[in-house]
């Protein structure tokens, strides 16, 4: 297994083609400098301090009083010629890199952080780390914002005056044939029965000698996935059923989504989930393709390009597809039986929230809420679909997605001043508009700073309930992942009825480093000022309320983090 933490792909996984131009951010903000792939086999990770004092040489964190700013500098090295070139060839690690005076490890795998029991940020430094931040943070704040507070609470006041959850209109499918008459005539309304994955047998046309994926827009403006079509060519007329001169190919949807929410830990979820083997994921780790694609979205600031067929969307479920197939062509029952356990999945973790294309395409709505939203067309094919959903709290979200994406000049003042601007915009929307329109309002999703939104998880969760029920879900927390990955990989293994894993895949699974952590340059900057912090748990706390009313489960209200 390759741990490439820093590496485009992982990081910017949605807009494949951009690997060749190097990166560019992310789909909202622009212009990143695509981290380099070196060292693909080493991970960087923080300790916290528990394990710092363990490590009582390392102990260079700046204890409480201390400047702030004079901690940015001591942080950025000008007044500090602090290598420390460390040999704790202990218990557990062959070797430790102290990059600067960050309390960083680059540690080369293969590791086991069982030797850090005491550290769940180990698990998934992108996050719980981020948590334990807190704990150094600064008592002095900038105290030109702390007089602001006063202002800022009359904002968030006036829009959870406003905050009203109410239920949607459901379109009907007659309206949503209508929209997607070609989908509607591509996927047929009865799956095969034999299979666990919504699959079908399709006509197919061609001859031995044509290229099935042509014209599929993912494979041409993904170089990096050439390869992985190119196998799929290879392999594609020997997976044909030929009946009377006929050839028909099978065709998958997934059989569940992992719909939610960006820098909450789906990728480390992702990782983990596709270590079992009856667990095929698509061709591309991020299709987008319900929430972008389907419209044309490549990238949101290019504005739209010839939207991608479902028939593109579908090939890339094709090498499951191929196994499936096989195992139903089987003629030994073991064979089959062990094809058919296959379950096919998706992790595009914009699904569950996304909805920015529909003011371009459905040009009736009441009141600015959007007439049709993803999860009515999912649902419209495959009402069984089941859906993993991973959040955690939404004020250290909303600090990962900015430190993430946000381009340049990254601080805690320029967090601040973002947050406080988008709150801004977004009362301003709250004055004239209904919740619901404000939180798909794209103009509105675009002018803001920081992606305030995608934390308001009870808004899109209610959404979602409107049509799928609630044993569809299984909606889990990034802290309690990375506290017990075991206990929720069960969770999520029981949820999607896979088989058990041999005692090697079962510790592969787990003890297998996190993914997708942040950035080693973002994590010299600190935490948030205690007081932007404040400001989001004000925000952000009436819909935390709300998501641990409707999950009756008091930890999503994120009292305690
Ligand atoms: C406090 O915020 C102001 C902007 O309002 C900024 O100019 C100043 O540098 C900040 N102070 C500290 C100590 O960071
Ligand atoms: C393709 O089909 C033709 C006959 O239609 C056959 O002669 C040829 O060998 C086939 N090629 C492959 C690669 O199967
Ligand atoms: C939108 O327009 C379609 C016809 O184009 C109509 O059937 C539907 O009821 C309208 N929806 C709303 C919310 O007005
Ligand atoms: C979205 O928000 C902008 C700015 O707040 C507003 O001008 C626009 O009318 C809103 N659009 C819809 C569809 O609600
Ligand atoms: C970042 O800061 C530098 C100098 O402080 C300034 O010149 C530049 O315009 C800033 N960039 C952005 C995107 O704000």
């Amino acid at each position: 297994m390759r741990h490439c933490i820093n590496c485009c792909i992982q990081l910017f996984p949605e807009d494949a083609h951009k690997q060749q131009v190097a990166c560019q951010g992310g789909p909202h903000h622009s212009h990143q400098a695509c981290p380099s792939c070196k060292g693909e086999d080493k991970i960087l990770f923080r300790v916290d301090s528990k394990q710092m004092n363990l490590l009582a040489v390392l102990e260079v964190r700046t204890e409480g009083n201390e400047n702030w700013g004079g901690f940015l500098r001591f942080r950025k090295g000008k007044r500090c010629s602090l290598v420390f070139g460390l040999i704790i060839m202990t218990l557990v690690m062959a070797s430790y890199i102290l990059s600067g005076a960050h309390q960083e490890l680059l540690i080369s795998s293969p590791f086991h952080y069982g030797g850090f029991p005491s550290n769940p940020s180990v698990m998934d430094s992108e996050s719980p780390s981020d948590v334990k931040e807190h704990h150094y943070q600064p008592s002095v704040n900038n105290i030109s914002y702390v007089k602001d507070y006063p202002n800022i609470k009359l904002i968030i006041d006036s829009i959870a005056a406003r905050n009203e959850f109410t239920t949607r209109q459901l379109p009907d499918l007659q309206d949503l044939k209508r929209q997607e008459l070609h989908m509607f005539s591509v996927i047929p309304n009865k799956f095969l029965p034999t299979s666990k994955s919504p699959c079908w047998y399709e006509e197919f046309s061609g001859r031995n000698t044509t290229d099935p994926y042509l014209t599929n827009s993912y494979v041409l403006y993904s170089k990096r996935f050439r390869s992985t079509f190119d196998t799929l060519r290879k392999a594609f007329w020997g997976h044909l059923s030929h009946v009377h001169g006929k050839h028909f190919r099978l065709r998958c949807l997934p059989h569940f989504y992992i719909i939610g929410q960006p820098k909450c830990g789906t990728t480390d979820l992702y990782d983990r989930l596709r270590l079992h083997p009856e667990v095929k994921f698509s061709a591309i780790k991020e299709p987008h393709w319900w929430t972008r694609k389907r419209f044309g979205i490549v990238r949101l600031r290019d504005g739209l390009r010839d939207r991608y067929p479902v028939e593109d969307y579908l090939d890339l479920f094709d090498l499951a597809a191929h196994q499936i197939h096989q195992g139903l062509q089987a003629a030994s029952a073991e064979q089959t039986s062990k094809m058919n356990r296959i379950i096919i999945g998706e992790a595009s973790a914009s699904t569950m929230w996304d909805n920015n294309a529909w003011t371009f395409f459905y040009d009736n709505s009441t009141d600015g809420e959007p007439p049709f939203l993803t999860q009515d067309f999912i649902h419209a094919f495959q009402p069984e679909a089941k859906l993993l959903v991973m959040l955690r709290d939404p004020v250290e979200r909303l600090y990962s997605d900015y430190l993430y994406f946000a381009s340049s000049n990254k601080s805690a003042d320029d967090f601040h001043e973002k947050v406080t601007e988008a709150l801004q915009l977004f009362e301003n929307c709250m004055l004239d508009y209904s919740l619901r329109a404000c939180v798909y309002n794209n103009t509105l999703n675009n002018a803001m700073p920081v992606r305030l939104q995608v934390g308001l998880y009870a808004v899109y969760l209610l959404d979602w309930l409107t049509v799928f029920s609630k044993e569809q879900f299984l909606i889990l927390r990034l802290e309690d992942h990375a506290s017990n990955v075991k206990y929720t990989m069960h969770k999520v293994f029981q949820f999607l009825n896979l088989g058990p894993l041999s005692e090697k895949q079962e510790a592969l699974m787990t003890k297998s480093p996190a993914s997708n952590t942040r950035r080693p340059e973002d994590r010299s900057l600190g935490p948030m000022w205690p007081i932007t912090q404040k400001i989001l748990r004000d925000f952000y706390g009436p819909f935390n309320t709300r998501l641990a009313q409707v999950l009756d489960d008091e930890a999503f209200a994120w009292k305690t983090t």
